[in-house]
Order: structure tokens, then sequence, then C-alpha cells
């Protein structure tokens, strides 16, 4: 081979290693693949597989024979918890029984949890007492006065029992009380935390007072031994509201210390329905708090809301890319906060699967708080979540 054919081939043969040489580069910067959408990105629950549980929402009881929606739960998500399904609102008899067996509404809920399960996928029960999305003859009479005392208080053993029992072995977690604190606390209200309980907006409270709340989890307890017992509650980043509930499962824990193997309530469960705006410094400070309890934390209903009236009333801001942008450094830092604390934090479960299905999203504010938009396209947010210290 002569000069000629060698300054003939060099040029090519250098052309074919330069293109080898990019495709290697390319496929090393993204060893899962062509991340751009939904069912090619790597799974969210394999990133974090050893760091803790990352869940979402079911919001249909037909969610799992719905192809998009099902796939992204089985992709991304190894927990399930029904946005509705399991709420006294959906469960309970609708009205007042006229005797001891009560009809319960299970099936929506059985759906969801079963359906749940064949995918192999873990399954939290939401909620058991709450102010909200209860039906009102649990607690009242029909002229809307509380119920006597020892009435309430039969109701609340079995309805929490009754309800217990039929998810049992089914669930890891059940929310055993939610949002039982009132909203603007001050720092003497959260002394004894029973002075910071929700007054008359709460059935139970009104009818048995403050001693429902352990109570609830007692009988949940004897119920299932097994599953494990959550207090569960939004804006937990307030520092008042943390001191609350961190002085409820410390004083009902002490006097608890042994129900069936262990104190009665097994962990916290911070809401986190976060905006742009929320500062993390003061999520992690409540982690720390709840941290030295000894007992677990929850990420249950995360979302950050980017968007709309919820940021400003007068003038909302508007959904664009400048937003998105920030959406997702917060989640990212939100992440970097769940990993420094991921000893103490067993799940982070996200509260919709996507911008059209997302609570905010149905009651108008605009919030944009999930990971995917409406078309289930990725956002920002979810490559932040997905890579939070590469973000
Ligand atoms: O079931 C009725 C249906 O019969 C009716 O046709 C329809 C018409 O609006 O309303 C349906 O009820 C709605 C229900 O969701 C089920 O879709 C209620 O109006 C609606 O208010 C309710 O909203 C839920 C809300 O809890 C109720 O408080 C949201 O979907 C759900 O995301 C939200 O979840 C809560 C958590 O449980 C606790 N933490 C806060 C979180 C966000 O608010």
């Amino acid at each position: 081979m002569g000069n000629k054919a060698f300054s003939y081939f060099l040029p090519r043969l250098c052309v074919i290693l330069f293109v080898i040489l990019c495709v290697g580069l390319l496929a090393c910067n993204t060893p899962e693949g062509d991340p751009d959408t939904w069912d090619t990105a790597r799974p969210l629950h394999d990133i974090y597989r050893n760091n803790f549980l990352v869940g979402n929402i079911v919001r249909d009881t037909n969610c799992f024979n719905h192809a998009t929606r099902s796939g992204i739960l089985r992709r991304h998500y190894n927990t399930v918890t029904a946005e509705n399904h399991m709420k006294p609102d959906f469960i309970a008899p609708s009205s007042r029984p006229a005797n001891d067996t009560w009809v319960y509404r299970f099936s929506s809920a059985d759906t969801i949890v079963n359906a749940a399960l064949n995918a192999g996928m873990k399954v939290v029960g939401h909620t058991l007492v709450w102010h909200s999305q209860t039906p009102a003859w649990l607690t009242r009479q029909n002229n809307g006065s509380p119920l006597d005392k020892d009435t309430a208080l039969a109701n609340l053993e079995k309805y929490v029992t009754e309800v217990v029992t039929h998810f049992k072995g089914r669930l890891i977690e059940w929310d055993v009380a939610n949002e039982i604190f009132r909203d603007g606390l001050s720092g003497t209200d959260t002394i004894d935390w029973r002075n910071a309980l929700r007054m008359n907006d709460s059935g139970w409270n009104t009818a048995i007072g403050p001693e429902y709340v352990e109570l609830a989890f007692y009988y949940a307890r004897l119920a299932d031994p097994e599953v494990k017992l959550i207090y569960n509650d939004y804006s937990l980043n307030n520092e008042f509201k943390a001191r609350a509930v961190y002085n409820m499962v410390k004083d009902i824990n002490a006097r608890y210390p042994n129900v069936m193997g262990r104190p009665l309530i097994d962990g916290i469960g911070m809401q986190s329905h976060h905006r742009i705006f929320t500062i993390p410094r003061s999520v992690e400070d409540s982690i720390v708090l709840f941290s030295s309890l000894g007992v677990e934390i929850a990420i249950t209903e995360l979302d950050i809301t980017a968007a709309g009236r919820l940021l400003d009333q007068s003038n909302p801001p508007p959904w664009n890319e400048t937003a998105a942008q920030r959406q997702a450094e917060q989640y990212a830092a939100m992440f970097k906060i769940f990993l420094k604390y991921q000893s103490h934090i067993n799940r982070v479960t996200f509260w919709g699967l996507d911008d059209g299905t997302h609570w905010r999203t149905l009651d108008g504010s605009g919030a944009h708080g999930t990971l995917l938009d409406r078309n289930f396209n990725l956002k920002p947010a979810f490559f932040a979540v997905m890579n939070p210290y590469g973000f």
C-alpha cells in the first residue's frame, strides 16, 4: 500500500472512529435508554430502591384498566394509595344503620387494593379518622348536634375495627388519623396537644374529646397488629403544627409503649403539599424533629404548586418554562433532603399521576403540581426527581 492508499484510508478511518466515539459517549450519558418518555425512562422506584418506597395515588377504580395510567403506575411506582376510595365517605354505610350489622361499601376499595397487589405493588390505607369526607351519622344526631359520648365511642370502635379487619394482611400502613390539628396555631396552643385539636369542625373530637385519637390507633392495632399505624397531616413544615404533632406522638407513645409488641404510633405522615416558595429548610427541620421520636417518617402526599391562584390570588403566575424550572428545582431540593434523612424515611408518595388528574387542577387552581403534564409527557420535575444532585 503506497502513500496514495494511506492518504485515502486515513481520513475515512478517522471519521469512522469519531462516529463510534460519539455514539459511545451518547450511550454513556443515557445508560437507562432514552429518558424522554414515561415508558422508557428508568423507573423512579428502581432509582430509589435502596432508599425508600416510591408511591402514587389511584384516582379511579378502573385505573388499572387504563393502559397509560396503569403503565405509568406500574413502571414508576411500587406503592399505591387510594386517593378517595378508602375514606369513610366511600366505605361506611351512607346512612345510620338500623342495627348492629353495618353494610360497608368495600367494592371500589377492594378493586383498587386487589389490582395493586396483583401488580406486585404495596398498598397504603387512607384514612380512618378524619373531620372531612366522613358520614355525619358516625358522630352526630340527625339534628346535627353531637352524639352522646358512649354512642360515638361505640361507632369509633366498630368502624375502625371492622374496616381494619377487612383489609388485614393486604396493607403496609394505615393513615389512622388525618389532619386532627387546626390551622393558625401559636406556640402556646401546642404545649398541650389537646388544645391544638380541631374543635367544632371535628365530629369525633366534639362527641368524644381528645381521647378519640389514641383510641383510634388502639382499635386499629388490636384489629391488625402487623400493619403500621401512621398519623398524617399537612403543613408539617410549620413549626407550631410540627410541635403539636411531635407532642401528641411523644405523649401517646409514652402512655402506650407496648401495644402488641411496640409503641402505639408507628410513624408520622408528612403530606407535603408544597409550593415553589416553600422553604426547604423548614421541611428539613420538621424531619429532624420527628426523627428524634424514633418513629418512621412517610412523605405521603407530595406535590408542588408551581403556578396559578394559590401562589398569588390577584395576579396568578402563569405556567411556563420558568415555572417548570422552578418547580423542578424545588422537587430536587426536596429529594436531596429525603435522601439525607433516608434512614428515617420509609416512603415517598406523590399525590397525583399527572397534571390533568391532579386534585389542584380539578379544583381549578391551575397548580401543575405533578411530574407529568396532562398528555403524560415528562416535565423537568420528573428529571429533577430522577437525579436531584445532577439537576
Ligand atoms: O364522589 C363525588 C361524585 O359523586 C360527584 O359526582 C363529584 C362531583 O364533584 O364529586 C365527587 O366527590 C369528590 C371527591 O373528591 C371524589 O372525586 C369531591 O367533590 C372532591 O371534593 C373530592 O376531593 C378530594 C379531597 O381530598 C376531598 O377532601 C380529592 O380528590 C383528594 O385528592 C383530596 O385528598 C386529600 C387527602 O385525602 C388528605 N390530604 C389532603 C388531600 C388534598 O386535599
